[in-house]
């Protein structure tokens, strides 16, 4: 078995609650990608897309990612974008066992509505949440392992998990 698990998928898909609870399960550390993020700028991610813009932060993301997978064993959950580039996809694909999570449009629109702090759905979460499915479609299919999280409970989505891994 590869030794870090690396969670994707679009925002609002469960990443680190799921992860969390991944981690406890098999006694690993969790580590989150923007937190990593947030710890080394000083800032909040509104602050850095606020003051330095998306690409400063996409770097960012690249590099703390790229230094988070040098540690292991762990189960590391990333931002949503951290998928876009191609580096970081082959960053993952090298650096441990990639896992997308998904869910309905509906239901991500429910849960990010109730949810903020997310610079790139300023403006309307639904009409954004629909754009930006579409930009990232394909996206999240190089992972191996694909887990639909709609209405499934996290120890659900956590037991699918760990049987497709075995
Ligand atoms: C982003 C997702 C966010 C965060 C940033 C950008 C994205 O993480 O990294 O706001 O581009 O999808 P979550 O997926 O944890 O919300």
């Amino acid at each position: 078995m590869k030794k870090n698990l690396i969670l994707i998928g679009f925002m609002g898909t469960g990443k680190t609650t799921v992860g969390a609870a991944l981690a406890e399960e098999l006694g690993l550390v969790h580590r989150d990608l923007d937190d990593a993020i947030i710890a080394k700028a000083g800032c909040t991610i509104p602050e850095i897309f606020a003051q330095k813009g998306e690409v400063y932060f996409r770097d960012l993301e690249t590099e703390v990612l790229s230094e988070l997978l040098q540690e292991q064993p762990q189960v590391l959950t990333t931002g949503g974008g951290a998928v876009l580039r191609k580096e970081n996809v082959q960053c993952m694909l090298e650096g441990g066992l990639v896992i997308a999570l998904s869910a309905t449009e509906q239901e991500l629109i429910r849960r990010l509505e109730a949810d903020e702090g997310r610079p790139l759905l300023a403006g309307g979460v639904a009409q954004r949440v629909r754009t930006l499915l579409q930009e990232r479609k394909d996206a999240y299919s190089f992972a191996p392992i694909q887990v639909d999280t709609t209405e499934k409970s996290v120890a659900e989505i956590v037991g699918e998990i760990l049987s497709a891994m075995t």
